[in-house]
Parts: structure tokens; C-alpha cells; sequence
């Protein structure tokens, strides 16, 4: 089983290129679909999750050729046929092309692992705007059946301003006869970047990342080439990383502008950061101060996928953080093995919990979950001694070769297999 192993205590410097950003990556992607013509996405990130989307576009007769990081997609022969629930492999994946693929068949059998029923938390925003457009949806054993041949452009407020279901409607609705609104959409850049590329392939899509996306839907969209922006949940990642460990760090491509939430942070902590074009420039010489508390929300509130970087960060400051978590439940699940290594962590009610100073020891650490994971080695850069994490698979869903990325910084890391018989390594 692979390994990250990291010795705590160095400061960072250098320069970093950021990653393309998975979350705008993923829906663009599905978004071939629906032309029948050649797309080429460039600069894509060399990650998991991609790979697993790049597998399910396969699967459907999307033809993928992959020469470095540049992928060329021919949809012209895609067929409609069920996503395996095994390619699937969460039901994410699989939610992130139904719009996509009824936009383009006008049918969809969606995979539900586990049996989902209909109503259930995690797609009832995308089912509820699908109904509203009068796309019909049924369960058939473990999968849900959409049908969008009697489809109607109209009005469509979200419960929430979910990313997915927001994605999910504007490429259904971007070959949709009419005019479709949205109100109370997602407005994070990954959606603006999605609407930025589907507009190069002849959609009508205005008003994305405010408050109001209307899409006058098309007959049919051209093929295009497109750079998704940069990944600005791993540029908020290393930034947190600079800031906890000190020094002095450039990041290029590192979406600054969509970054000021986490930005303005980090300077009222103590943090001098400089922003030019996509650069950002951190340094930290002197001890952070707490900035009190931190609440995660829809952008562009600060991002929920920051959150377990910041709990972290927020162990090494002498005042207490009162961190609370509104967009997603239950996403704290690195608090036990923070308090393995020694942080001083308690929980004040299911979304909120209190962080107070400790010294962070370095242990064996199991990730749980993408951020959670990259959290974890960020404790590790900051512990006395080294650290070992495990669960690499769920980190290498969004990072790519995070381990390379932070030795370049100066960083003490190394991933290598673990043989069970070689346990001295944590001398
Ligand atoms: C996207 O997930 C991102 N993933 C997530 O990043 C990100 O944390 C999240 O948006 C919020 O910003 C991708 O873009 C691939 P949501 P998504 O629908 O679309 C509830 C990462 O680490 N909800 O905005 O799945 C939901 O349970 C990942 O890169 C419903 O209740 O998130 C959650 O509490 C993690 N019903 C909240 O809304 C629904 O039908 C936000 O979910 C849909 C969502």
C-alpha cells in the first residue's frame, strides 16, 4: 500500500505552476457530449478523477485520445447506454453527466449505488429543476429513469445554489428550445468557466456567476478547444501550506480573483500576499493570529473546500478558531486523526467545532476523503517528527503529485510503498 511520509519542520520557497482545476474540468468534459463534433481540452489535470470521467466517456463510445495533457474527444458516435455503476463509482461522477447526456439522447438511466430512492438529499435539486422542465423521472430497480423528449424551456429556482445541479441544467438547457432561467444558481468560477465553453461552442448562455443564468437554447453546438482555468482549491492548498509552515512561495496560474476569499484571510492573520495577472505571492515570516472564526458557505462565501486545510492551520495559532461547516454535513472527518497527533480539537455542535493551540506529533494518519487527505499532510509539513499517511488513493483524486509538488517547495515528503515488514521507517 502506498504511503506519504513527511517530516515536519521545513519552511517553503520557490515557485509552483497550479494544477487545471478538476471542478471545472469534470463538467466540461461531460459538456462534449453534447456536440457531435471533435473538442480538444488542454492542460488537463493528471488526477483520478479525470482518468474515471475519461473511462465513462469511453464506455459511452466517446472516442479519448490522450497524448500528455492534452485530450482530444470525438463524440460524433457517443451512445446512450447506462454508466456502470462500478465506473461510476460515486454517484457524483455519474450525476455530473446527466445533463449532458439528455441534452444529447433526450434519455438518461442514471446509476444509483446502494439503492438510492428518488427524493434523496443528494440529487432532489438536480430531479426537482429536471422536473420543472418537464423531464419525467421514474425509478427502474437501481437506476432513475429520465425522459426529456416532452421537455419545456421555463423558470427554474433552486432550493440551494448547488454546483452540480446548476451544471446539470445549463448544458441541458443549452440545446433546449427556448428560454431556460435559472435563479439562485451556483455562481462558483468553475461554473463561469463551463459557460465560458459551452458559449465557445455557439450556446447563448448569460449571467453566469451571478445570481441569474439565462440560456436560449440552440440547435446544435460546434466542436472547440478550450484550457479550463486553474485549480483554485489546490492554489487555496498551498497557500494555506506557506502560511502554516512560513516562507516565501510564488504560484503560478493560480486564479487570484477567484481566490479573495481565502486570500483576505490569510493577510488578516499575518500573511503578506501580492496578486498579479494569475500570480499569487506569499510569504510569511512572523506568527499567525486567529482571525476567530471561519464559516464555510456557497461561493463566494469561503469555500467548504478549504475548510479541513483551515482547521488544520488553525492548530498551529495561539487563539482559539471557531470553525463552522454549512454547506456539507459531516465534513469534520479529520478531526479524530488531528487529535491523534496531538490537536486540541473539540466539537460544539455537528457543524461547528472550536481549535485551539497544541503541538501536532507526528503518527500513521488514514485520509478519509479528497480535502481531508490533503489536510493531512499539511498537518504532517507542521508536526514534530515525521508523519505517515495512508488513504493516498483519495488524494490523488485532486492533487496531482502533490508530493512532488511540495518537495519542490522545499517540502519533506516522499510516497513509496510500505512494505508490512519495514517499520523502522519512522525513525
Ligand atoms: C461540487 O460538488 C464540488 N465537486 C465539490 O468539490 C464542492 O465541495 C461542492 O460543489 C460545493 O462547492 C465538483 O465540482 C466535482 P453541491 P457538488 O451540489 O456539486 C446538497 C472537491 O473536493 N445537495 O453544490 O456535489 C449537498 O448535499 C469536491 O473537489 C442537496 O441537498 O456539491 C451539499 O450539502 C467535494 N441536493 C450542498 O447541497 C442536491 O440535489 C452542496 O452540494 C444537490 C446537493
Amino acid at each position: 500500500m502506498e504511503k506519504f511520509f513527511i517530516k515536519g519542520g521545513n519552511k517553503l520557497y520557490g515557485k509552483a505552476v497550479v494544477q487545471t482545476s478538476k471542478n471545472a474540468t469534470l463538467p466540461i468534459l461531460s459538456a462534449c457530449i453534447l456536440t457531435k463534433n471533435k473538442v480538444v481540452i488542454n492542460k488537463i489535470p493528471n488526477i483520478t478523477d479525470i482518468d474515471n470521467m475519461l473511462e465513462i466517456l469511453k464506455s459511452l463510445n466517446v472516442k479519448c485520445t490522450r497524448i500528455g495533457s492534452t485530450v482530444t474527444l470525438n463524440p460524433k458516435n457517443a451512445k446512450n447506454i447506462k454508466v456502470d455503476c462500478k465506473l461510476a463509482r460515486t454517484m457524483r461522477s455519474s450525476v455530473f453527466l446527466l445533463g449532458s447526456m439528455l441534452g444529447r439522447f433526450k434519455t438518461a438511466f442514471l446509476s444509483l449505488p446502494g439503492g438510492c430512492k428518488i427524493g434523496a438529499r443528494p440529487i432532489d435539486i438536480h430531479i426537482d429543476a429536471l422536473k420543472k422542465l418537464n423531464v419525467s423521472v421514474e425509478e427502474v430497480g437501481d437506476y432513475l429513469y429520465f425522459n426529456a423528449t416532452r421537455a419545456k424551456a421555463n423558470r427554474v429556482k433552486l432550493r440551494l445554489a448547488s454546483v452540480g445541479a446548476t451544471e446539470n441544467i445549463i448544458e441541458f438547457a443549452s440545446t433546449l428550445k427556448g428560454k431556460t432561467t435559472i435563479l439562485n444558481p451556483a455562481r462558483e468560477p468553475e461554473i463561469v468557466d463551463l459557460c465560458n465553453f459551452l458559449n465557445l461552442m455557439g450556446a447563448k448562455i448569460y449571467g453566469a456567476g451571478t445570481k441569474k443564468i439565462t440560456i436560449y437554447g440552440v440547435d446544435s453546438l460546434y466542436g472547440a478547444i478550450y484550457t479550463p482555468m486553474g485549480d483554485r482549491i489546490v492554489a487555496g492548498t498551498l497557500m494555506i501550506a506557506t502560511a502554516m509552515c512560513g516562507g516565501d512561495v510564488t504560484l503560478e496560474n493560480a486564479v487570484p480573483y477567484q481566490n479573495e476569499n481565502i486570500i483576505k484571510k490569510l493577510v488578516k492573520m499575518g500573511c503578506q500576499i501580492d496578486i498579479k495577472s494569475d500570480i499569487i505571492h506569499i510569504v510569511r515570516e512572523r506568527p499567525l493570529v486567529s482571525i476567530g472564526k471561519i464559516v464555510t458557505g456557497f461561493y463566494p462565501e469561503f469555500p467548504t473546500d478549504l475548510q479541513s486545510m483551515m482547521t488544520v492551520l488553525s492548530c498551529t495559532l495561539m487563539q482559539p478558531t471557531y470553525i463552522r461547516e454549512r454547506v456539507f454535513e459531516n465534513r469534520f472527518l479529520i478531526v479524530d486523526e488531528l487529535k491523534k497527533m496531538g490537536a486540541n480539537i473539540s466539537k460544539m455542535d455537528e457543524n461547528c467545532i472550536v481549535v485551539r493551540a497544541g503541538e501536532l506529533k507526528g503518527c500513521e494518519v488514514c485520509a478519509r476523503d479528497l480535502r481531508g487527505g490533503a489536510s493531512l499532510i499539511l498537518a504532517g509539513l507542521v508536526a514534530e517528527g515525521t508523519t505517515i499517511v495512508t488513504g493516498v488513493q483519495f488524494i490523488e483524486r485532486g492533487y496531482e503529485q502533490i508530493e512532488q509538488v511540495l518537495s519542490s517547495l522545499n517540502a519533506d515528503i516522499k510516497k513509496y510503498e510500505q512494505k508490512s515488514s519495514d517499520n523502522n521507517l519512522n525513525s
